[in-house]
């Protein structure tokens, strides 16, 4: 098969407090962009094909800076994403239909700490037929519902409850698809792509994450995304 990967990439990240440095995907952690680290473990891996960066129309210029040095990154497809997440990963997966790709990896660009081995693991899933597979991690934390005014209300069971992390790899077809009939159904709240799936009835496998494929989402993220990359490198 062939996999193409959608890296998106044009959230604004109010929750990071980009209002006066920029998007986090374009924050430099260990002394690199955020979106240059998930980029470049793509583009170094070998079941890598077509690539899209699914982008802000404002961030053209961060993108550039953020990628210049990356070998590969020209060949790179970049299109502009929409208003929410939802809306940017269809638009990468559109750009991926019609370039012979069978299977779509869709990517945060906020999570910086994917790695070669996951990468494999998805991959063995795919070969062994999986439509849908799912990168996840067992919830550790005893899970809490709240009442809206704070109160405990009940303890979640957490056997069987596991964290989604990405990349979330589909039948390009098959999630192109969903996507486009949840769009055209007015469906927009779905936070991953995994539960487009669920809700379009693709089957999807779960397969180990990565303790470390984190999603930098705060603020304080960034800054202990960077403290652990200069940890590693001394
Ligand atoms: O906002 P959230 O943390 O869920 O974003 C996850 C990923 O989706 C980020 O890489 C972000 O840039 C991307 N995104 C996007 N278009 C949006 C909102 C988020 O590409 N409108």
């Amino acid at each position: 098969h062939s996999n193409g990967i959608v890296i998106v990439a044009a959230g604004r990240g109010e929750r990071a407090g980009s209002s006066h440095e920029g998007p986090k995907q374009y924050r430099r952690i260990g002394g690199k962009a955020v979106i240059a680290h998930s980029l470049e473990a793509f583009l170094s891996w070998p079941g890598t094909g077509p690539v899209v960066l699914v982008i802000h129309p404002d961030d053209e210029a961060l993108l550039d800076v953020a990628t210049a040095s990356i070998a590969g990154r020209r060949d790179c497809i970049v299109v502009h994403g929409g208003a929410t997440r939802q809306q940017s990963v269809l638009k990468g997966l559109e750009a991926l239909a019609g370039r012979g790709v069978t299977h779509a990896w869709i990517q945060d660009a906020v999570r910086p700490f994917v790695d070669a081995a996951l990468f494999d693991r998805i991959e063995a899933s795919l070969a062994d037929g999986a439509s849908g597979v799912l990168p996840v991690m067992p919830v550790s934390d005893t899970l809490k519902r709240g009442s809206p005014d704070g109160v405990v209300v009940e303890t979640v069971p957490r056997a069987g409850l596991f964290a989604a992390q990405t990349p979330q790899v589909f039948a390009l077809d098959a999630i192109l698809d969903a996507h486009r009939r949840a769009a055209a159904s007015g469906i927009g709240d779905f936070t991953d792509d995994a539960s487009i799936a669920e809700w379009a009835g693709i089957p999807v496998r779960l397969v180990e994450g990565t303790p470390d494929n984190i999603k930098l989402t705060v603020k304080r993220d960034i800054a202990m995304a960077d403290e652990k990359l200069a940890r590693a490198a001394l």
